[in-house]
Formats: structure tokens, sequence, C-alpha cells
């Protein structure tokens, strides 16, 4: 049996293609990422898959089970946590704990032992006569998942779980992941950042636009773009135009720039030839370096190269503020 089973599903609004024809199979046990930048389509899946959003056409299996024949059956056996933390301020800690193993049908006492068990485990039982309203943005977002963790789920669907926490906050929400990943629960995080996708992820779907544009281990991802990464700082910035034109033709993909730093990125590959020649090319210009460095590709360098533009952008398109884009000599006057 897979944990889930999504074959060509697509959900339209309107003119909007949310999804546009998804397939895949996640097997049970592991955390399963599926990166993308805003917009991609995340949530539409996750919602799909917990059984809150109807799909326009196609078909997704959760546990064995359709979505669409026995949604109460898959609600009993899944946990989802949002991004935004779906807790009642009024209540404490405790106290939408035991209002949610409730919902799940447990007898008062069960559901008070589970709230219990659940409050200790996230770390949380210090807190948990407290009203949520007096909890940081951290611990609400520690309550929203163990709210997910009430029910026992096999599955856990964990949307963007850690957007918008400090890295402390960070750190221990996915020591918390590993920890259920030891225990047997499978996991399905969706994420926009690509370091979080490495550390967590055994395998993982990158999505942009509705649509699955790749898929591999972490390390598969990376070896796409085929070795090492060259990465040159300039003296003198006004050279970046002259060093591009150099470079072209050179490494297994035009060269980038980031445009905050100036830093210049080359996939070199395992052609040390490259380094030598774009050195060699860059002496005769005379170029000065202030640094240069080989190093192993990232998962952002992979998702540049396939979407030409970076995971965590609010824009789209390559032209945002914070996006990094592609350099094509010519296009720097
Ligand atoms: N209820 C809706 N009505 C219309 N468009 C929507 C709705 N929900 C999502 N979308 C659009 O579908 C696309 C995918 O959204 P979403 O699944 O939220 O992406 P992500 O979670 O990856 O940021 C976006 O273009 C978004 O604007
Ligand atoms: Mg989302």
């Amino acid at each position: 049996m897979l944990a889930v089973e999504v074959e060509q599903l697509k959900k339209y609004y309107g003119d909007v293609h949310a999804l546009d024809g998804v397939d895949l199979s996640i097997p049970l046990g592991g955390v399963y990422g599926l990166l993308g930048p805003n917009g991609a389509g995340k949530t539409t899946l996750v919602r799909i898959l917990a059984t809150l959003l109807k799909p326009t056409h196609g078909r997704a299996r959760i546990l064995g089970v359709d979505v669409t024949e026995d949604p109460g059956a898959i609600r009993r056996r899944i946990g989802l946590a949002g991004q935004s933390a779906a807790v009642d301020e009024l209540l404490t800690g405790r106290e939408n704990l035991e209002m949610v193993g409730r919902l799940y049908g447990f007898s008062r006492t069960e559901a008070l032992r589970r709230a219990d068990e659940v409050l200790e485990r996230i770390d949380l039982a210090d807190a948990a006569n407290r009203t949520v309203k007096t909890y940081s943005g951290g611990m609400r977002r520690r309550l929203d998942l163990a709210a997910s963790l009430v029910g026992h789920p096999e599955l856990l669907l964990l949307d963007e779980p850690t957007t918008g926490l400090d890295p402390r906050s960070r750190q221990d929400l996915w020591d918390l992941i590993e920890e259920l990943v030891d225990e047997g629960t499978t996991l399905l995080l969706t994420t926009q950042y690509l370091e979080e996708a490495d550390r967590l992820a055994r395998q993982l779907v990158v999505v942009d636009h509705g649509k699955v544009i790749s898929r591999g281990t972490p390390d598969e991802l990376k070896a796409q773009l085929g070795g090492d990464v060259l990465e040159l700082h300039l003296e003198d910035p006004g050279k970046i135009r002259v060093v591009l034109e150099q470079l072209e033709g050179l490494g297994s993909a035009p060269a980038t720039i980031d445009e905050k730093t100036g830093l210049i990125s080359l996939t070199v590959g395992e052609d040390t030839g490259a380094v030598v020649e774009a050195l060699r090319r860059l002496d005769r210009e005379r170029v000065q370096l202030r640094d240069l460095s080989l190093r192993k590709p990232t998962l952002d360098d992979v998702f540049l190269t396939l979407t030409g533009h970076t995971a965590q952008t609010d824009e789209p398109e390559p032209t945002g503020r914070k996006a990094r884009r592609r350099a094509r000599s010519g296009d720097r006057s």
C-alpha cells in the first residue's frame, strides 16, 4: 500500500490552473517533500489530499482509500497542520487539544489524556493552562502541529510548517519531525525553503505553476546539475559584463549572477578544464578577483536552473527584487 497515490490531478479556478496534471506516489514512511514557490499549487494539493477540496479532474488515494469514496475514513487516519495556526485564541493550549480530541470522537477522559500526551511531546506542557493569545508565534505553530497529532495519524500533511518562524523554532520543529519519522509516521511536507527540503526530505517533487517540473532525492536533483559550481567575486563590479561574455560556452549551463551580492556562479560539472579555461580568460581580460571558490551545487542552484527563478520569492517571475536571474550576456548594459 502507498501513503499517497495521485494520478493526473487537476484543480482549476476558472482560468487559473492551480494544479495542472500532477502525478505522485508516496510510499509509507519518511518525509516526502513538495517544494515550490508561492502560488505553485502546494496548498491546493494538500487540501485535496486532506479531503477538504474536490479535484476538477484526476484521482487521489490516501492510504489506499479514494478521497471521493470515503473522506471520513481518511480524515480519521491523517493529520493536517497548515500555514496559519487553526487554534482558538481564547482557549488554553490544553482546551484546544481536548476539543480536537472530542471532534475525533474520543471520550472526555481519553481526549484529555491525549491532549496531555501531545503537549508533553511538543514541549508545551508548561504553557498548557495558558490561553493561546499569550503564546508566541512559534508556540502557536507547535500547538497547531500538536492538534494534528491528537488522532495519532498514519499520514501527516504539513503545509509550510516553518514559514515565518525564527531559526530556533524552525530547528525545534525539524527535530520533532525527525522524531515522528523515527516512530513510523509518513509525512508530506510542503516548503519553499530549499534548506528544509534538503535536510528533511528523502524524496522531493519540485512544483511550479501547478506542474511537477522535477523529482528525485535531494542528491539526485543536485546531481542533475552535474558536479561543482565555480563562484567568482569580482574586485570591480563594473567588469561583470565582460566576465559573463568570457564565460559564455563554458560550464553545463549559463552563468548566473546574484544581483544583490554580485556573485557570479558557473556550473562547471566534473570538467576541471572549464575552471582553468575560465581563469585563463579572465586573466587575459585583466579581471581582478576578490574571491574564488569551487563548491557543490545546492537545491537553490537546481531550482534556479529548472525555473529561472528562486524558490523563495514573492513574485512568480524572475524579475522580482529578491529574485536572482539567469544572466545572459547582453542583458546588462
Ligand atoms: N480559492 C481560489 N480561487 C482562485 N484561485 C485560487 C484559489 N486558491 C488558490 N488559487 C490560485 O491557485 C494557485 C495555487 O495556489 P496555492 O495552492 O495556494 O499555491 P501555494 O500553496 O503553492 O502557494 C495560485 O495561483 C492561487 O492564486
Ligand atoms: Mg500555500
